[in-house]
């Protein structure tokens, strides 16, 4: 499918657009980036810090075969495909946190938030990608978290979002594609090195449930060393903490 790139000043959500482009069923990869969102959304209904001219807000509506199955490990997948893609460009070391924040220097610099759109009668699901990445922001006071900027973390390098934007698309397009063909077995090793909670002490559900990060299993589930032995977590049911 060819990619159909829209760059937009301001848009509530670079997703909500793609998922509006998708509903057209036009035979072509929707993408679109804004300079802000009015609504940018998080995980968890979270929003998303957009200020404008500063960061990337850039969404694209992938299309996969195989039913909602094939989306199980999309959301590693991604994370491998930014931290690819940022490292290709100098930004080394990234780091993930699990499923698929991207971490520099132990704060987060970017996240990606994947919605699905309705199964089609011939078994393809939309994905709708959503990748916001903090390029030159330097203040944010709405954020919680430990947070970074590829210009505050990498001030040697010069961030150029042009070359960011084209260098994300391409990768996060080859990865769907491999995705597709050889599934999240390709990407895991590639996911594991960038662990960074591997070897950390974490905890889940508030402290409820803690252990040592053991990295993830074949599935994409995290793997928690406990005192009462390995616990899986899956994707999408609860959030992991450094303890
Ligand atoms: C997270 O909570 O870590 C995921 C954040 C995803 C934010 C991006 S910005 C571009 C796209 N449009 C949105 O509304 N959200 C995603």
């Amino acid at each position: 499918r060819p990619l159909a790139l829209s760059v937009v000043d301001e848009i509530d959500s670079t997703n909500a657009e793609v998922m509006r482009l998708l509903a057209r069923g036009e035979c072509v990869t929707p993408v679109v980036t804004a300079e802000t969102q009015t609504a940018g959304r998080g995980r968890r209904g979270q929003p998303w810090c957009s200020p404008a001219g500063e960061n990337i807000y850039l969404s694209m509506g992938l299309s996969l075969s195989g039913g909602f199955s094939a989306v199980d490990g999309l959301s590693l997948v991604l994370g491998v495909a930014v931290a690819d893609a940022l490292e290709y460009l100098g930004a080394a070391p990234v780091g993930l946190k699990w499923p698929n924040d991207i971490f520099i220097d132990g704060a987060k610099v970017g996240g990606i938030l994947v919605e699905l759109q309705g199964e089609l009668q011939d078994g393809v699901v939309h994905a709708i990608v959503g990748l916001g990445l903090n390029v030159h922001m330097t203040a944010a006071p709405a954020i919680e978290q430990a947070w970074t900027s590829l210009a505050l973390a990498r001030p040697q390098l010069t961030w150029s979002r042009n070359a960011l934007v084209s260098t994300l698309i391409t990768s996060i397009a080859d990865a769907s594609d491999k995705f597709q063909s050889v599934g999240f077995a390709g990407f895991r090793s590639s996911w594991q090195s960038r662990d960074v909670f591997f070897s950390r002490h974490i905890m889940a559900r508030d402290g409820e449930l803690q252990g040592v990060g053991q990295g993830i299993d074949h599935s994409g589930n995290y793997v928690l060393r406990t005192i009462e032995g390995d616990v899986a977590v899956r994707s999408g049911e609860i959030s992991l903490r450094f303890a």
